[in-house]
């Protein structure tokens, strides 16, 4: 059984980055709801468990909670903020709810910590934290000791060594915490005395031979999309198994100007497999024929690819295995409840009933985005394509705002390659999370060669976030603007004028529909 380390999510808005902070210390880990039975952490027996944070306080009736049992189960705990709040007040420490803002604190604070305590102890004496806590504790419970305070906070950290349980009122995984991943890496091996064995080499290695055992002499067919998971799964499954896999491209006509290509050479060429390219942007585009509605033109292009690449399956591939490339935080159980909906984003294609396969794989499905990166590094996928920004599964469907036709689509395309040119050039790319054109479908009035010109606007939109749930709108240079906007209207016909959106997110979205 491999090492394993549990995230136990009590709603913190850091749940994802404490894991991801974990596996960077190569040590695999997991996050489960509060909500999860304590016999499932029992079965999966993990090297440590860490309480993330989570709502305000241990004294609301809606906080969650968990069995004070799995403190008595010999598993090293370290519990964050919220998490270590309710380690204190489980065990029997006094939680103080502040009516007041006395002692709360928030963003980043000098800290000191006592060195002879496990989790300080590769660290200097003192240092900055990231705080957000409004309650605090004022007395640890029996058994243990404070190892950190600030200027406010009298218990910043406690531990109590015998029984292996820790907790720290700041946030050791976010960047602003000077030494955190430290501190993470001491309770990780000097406290729950992981060894270390999750790298991304043997990760591959393991996998291949997995994926051999599993699939036999039988045939797999994947869903390419020429995103960055799907195209490390093909890789991998490709070096597992070779021709065996067929890979299925479905070209709406919506990618980025020459990505189709791309799409295929990359896999023709670079990788042992069958590769199947299905050219449908006429049927596409007949059926969003005079639909501008968002959310309708989303599940037109979502059912028309349905239709389109089962329909193909069935013709070629209904038996074997089916794999996609779902990654870990597509199939985290959260612990908050369910979000509103905004817009419908739709990855993966469920599989038809009628269709019988062997079986479902989905190699990646335990890795980050960042590891699912590392991987197909490995693999020798082009920088390109591994470092590929996010693009939405309707592709320039909703970038294409009013009707979707292919001559927009094509103005669409061409400025777009302008701002990726421009960007790639002046070596901004790299600051940017996402970016993109969009064809707004407004027409304003301007002047070229002393003539009048009712042309198409084309927006600009760049954004900079570590997560996309919130984003900010980029501080583009304004002399790099300038030659976006000279050269968009100057080289892509039918636009004449370009604005660029400085709204963040929320209450914008990234994409505009
Ligand atoms: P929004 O517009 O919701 O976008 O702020 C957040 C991120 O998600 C991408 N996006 C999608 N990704 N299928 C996807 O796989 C979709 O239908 C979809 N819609 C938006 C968007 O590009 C941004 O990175």
């Amino acid at each position: 059984m491999k090492e394993t380390v549990i995230v136990l999510d009590f709603g913190g808005q850091y749940n994802q980055l404490i894991a991801r902070r974990v596996r960077e210390c190569n040590v695999y880990c997991e996050i489960l709801p509060y909500t999860a039975d304590i016999e499932r952490i029992k079965e999966i027996a993990p090297k440590g468990i860490i309480f993330t944070g989570g709502p305000n306080s241990v004294y609301d009736e809606s906080s969650p909670h968990y069995t004070p049992e799995i403190f008595g189960l010999g598993i090293p705990i370290l519990g964050i903020c919220y998490g270590c709040q309710l380690m204190a007040h489980a065990l029997g420490g006094n939680v103080v709810s502040a009516a007041d803002n006395s002692v709360s604190e928030y963003g980043k604070t000098d800290t000191e910590y006592k060195n002879d305590c496990v989790i300080f102890e590769n660290v200097p004496d003192a240092g900055v934290t990231w705080m957000s806590h409004r309650d605090y504790i004022n007395r640890v419970p029996e058994g243990f000791r404070v190892t950190a305070s600030t200027a406010h906070c009298p218990v910043a950290a406690m531990a109590n060594d015998e029984k292996k349980l820790y907790g720290v009122q700041f946030h050791p995984e976010v960047n602003h915490t000077e030494y955190g991943r430290q501190m993470l890496r001491s309770f990780l091996y000097s406290v729950c005395g992981c060894k270390g064995e999750w790298r991304m080499n043997s990760f591959i290695d393991e996998t291949v031979v997995q994926l051999r055992e599993q699939i036999g002499d039988k045939g797999v067919v994947l869903g390419l999309s020429g995103g960055v998971d799907s195209s490390v799964a093909a890789a991998l499954l490709s070096r597992a198994v070779g021709k065996q896999l067929t890979c299925v491209f479905v070209d709406q006509g919506l990618m980025r100007k020459n990505e189709g290509d791309f799409v295929e050479e990359t896999f023709t060429k670079l990788f042992d497999m069958n590769f199947v390219r299905i050219n449908c942007q006429e049927e596409f585009l007949s059926k969003l024929k005079g639909v501008s509605d968002p959310e309708e033109k989303r599940n037109i292009i979502g059912t028309e690819f349905y239709n389109v690449f089962w329909n193909r399956i069935r013709e070629s591939f209904g038996s074997g295995f089916f794999a996609q490339g779902t990654i870990y935080p597509d199939r985290i159980e959260s612990g908050k409840g369910d979000a509103a909906k905004i817009k419908t984003h739709h990855n993966q294609v469920g599989v038809p009933k009628d269709i019988k396969f062997e079986g479902v794989i989905e190699p990646l499905k335990d890795l980050f985005k960042d590891e699912v990166r590392a991987v197909g590094e490995q693999l020798g996928l082009p920088h390109e394509l591994v470092w590929r920004q996010p693009f939405p599964g309707p592709g320039l469907g909703v970038r294409v705002i009013g009707e979707i036709t292919a001559e927009r689509v094509k103005t669409l395309q061409e400025a777009d390659a302008i701002l990726r040119d421009e960007m790639d050039k002046c070596g901004y790319s790299k600051e940017l999370s996402q970016f993109f054109a969009v064809l707004p479908g407004v027409k304003t009035v301007g002047v070229m060669g002393d003539a009048r010109t009712y042309d198409e606007l084309v927006a600009i939109r760049a954004v900079t976030t570590d997560d996309f749930m919130t984003a900010d709108w980029a501080k583009i240079p304004y002399d790099i603007l300038g030659r976006l906007s000279n050269r968009i209207i100057n080289e892509v016909e039918h636009v004449n004028r370009v604005v660029y959106d400085i709204t963040s997110k929320p209450p914008g979205t990234v994409e505009w529909e």
